[in-house]
């Protein structure tokens, strides 16, 4: 069997409310997630047995990686004995609210899904996602999606207009876990309204989407790391349309006219971090 390429798609968050704490410990969510063309590469190739990861780039080898992790479940949920050689090509910065390692898992199990010719249908793969992370079962369908829930109860939106979009990822990660937890104390005064941005994008209007980006969670992250609010002032300057923290953050997205991303991440000082022109997907 020849071996099988998958792409694994950041996202951003267009929006992100925060509708309260659960009893099971996560966060009730009401966000529009959407997918760019920036991508990790896997690469899957059968073989007997056991599960052998490969990375070129920043990630963890072993256990921790959510490649693994995601090749494992698959085994157990399918009963197959098969094995895999991965080869993940990293470009998704790590820990940066762009649901790298998520991407990365889905792919696995889109690839390997194929690869030991399992035929498990959708459904079944999305329940497995959702084991793994919150954010997985969005990653497995990509596009342009209201998430509710913990993140996998997934509304396809209108796909969002033609837009550049510029990353910047300062030289630090945040735990996901610590921000949601940091939720409680904030009060947040400028909402995110889920209703006028799905609205925005089905009127394919892209001023309004750059006027309605929100993030409850910008009030935990930007508090912790002022210098996250320079960079949003730095990228409007910049000439994005519109800027927010995507996800937990610390990742800053600017929203550009198609084509533009690469003009406006060539303006952006290269001392605030790691920038990376993209366009949604
Ligand atoms: O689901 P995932 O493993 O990506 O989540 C990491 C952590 O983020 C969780 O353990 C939880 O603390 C927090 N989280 C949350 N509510 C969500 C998603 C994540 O509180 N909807």
């Amino acid at each position: 069997m020849l071996p099988i390429n998958i792409k694994a798609h950041a996202k951003i968050n267009l929006t992100l409310r925060v509708l309260g704490k659960r009893p099971d410990g996560y966060h009730e969510l009401e966000t529009v997630m959407q997918s760019l063309a920036l991508h990790d590469t896997i690469t899957l190739t059968s073989q007997p047995r056991g599960i052998q990861l490969t990375v070129a780039g920043d990630a963890p080898v072993g256990p921790d990686n959510l490649v693994h992790q995601a090749a494992l479940l698959l085994q157990a949920a399918s009963g197959c004995g098969r094995g895999a050689a991965i080869t993940l090509t990293k470009r998704i910065p790590l820990a940066a609210g762009l649901a790298g390692g998520s991407a990365d898992a889905a792919a696995t199990l889109l690839g390997l899904n194929k690869l030991w010719n399992l035929g498990l249908p959708l459904n079944q793969l999305l329940a497995l996602a959702a084991k793994l992370g919150s954010d997985v079962p969005f990653c497995l369908q990509g596009g342009t999606m209201l998430a509710q829930g913990r993140g996998e109860v997934l509304t396809p939106l209108a796909a969002a207009p033609a837009l550049g979009v510029v990353l910047i990822k300062p030289n630090f990660g945040v735990s996901t876990a610590a921000v949601y937890g940091g939720f409680a104390a904030v009060k947040p005064t400028r909402r995110p309204n889920t209703k006028a941005m799905a609205q925005a994008l089905l009127k394919q209007d892209a001023r309004a989407v750059a006027a309605e980006l929100a993030n409850d969670l910008e009030y935990v992250t930007l508090a912790k790391f002022p210098q996250l609010v320079q960079i949003k002032q730095h990228l409007l300057q910049a000439g994005a349309q519109g800027v927010l923290m995507s996800g937990s953050g610390p990742t800053i997205f600017g929203l550009t006219a198609p084509g533009h991303s690469a003009l406006v991440a060539a303006k952006v000082d290269p001392a605030l971090g790691q920038v990376i022109a993209s366009s949604i997907n």
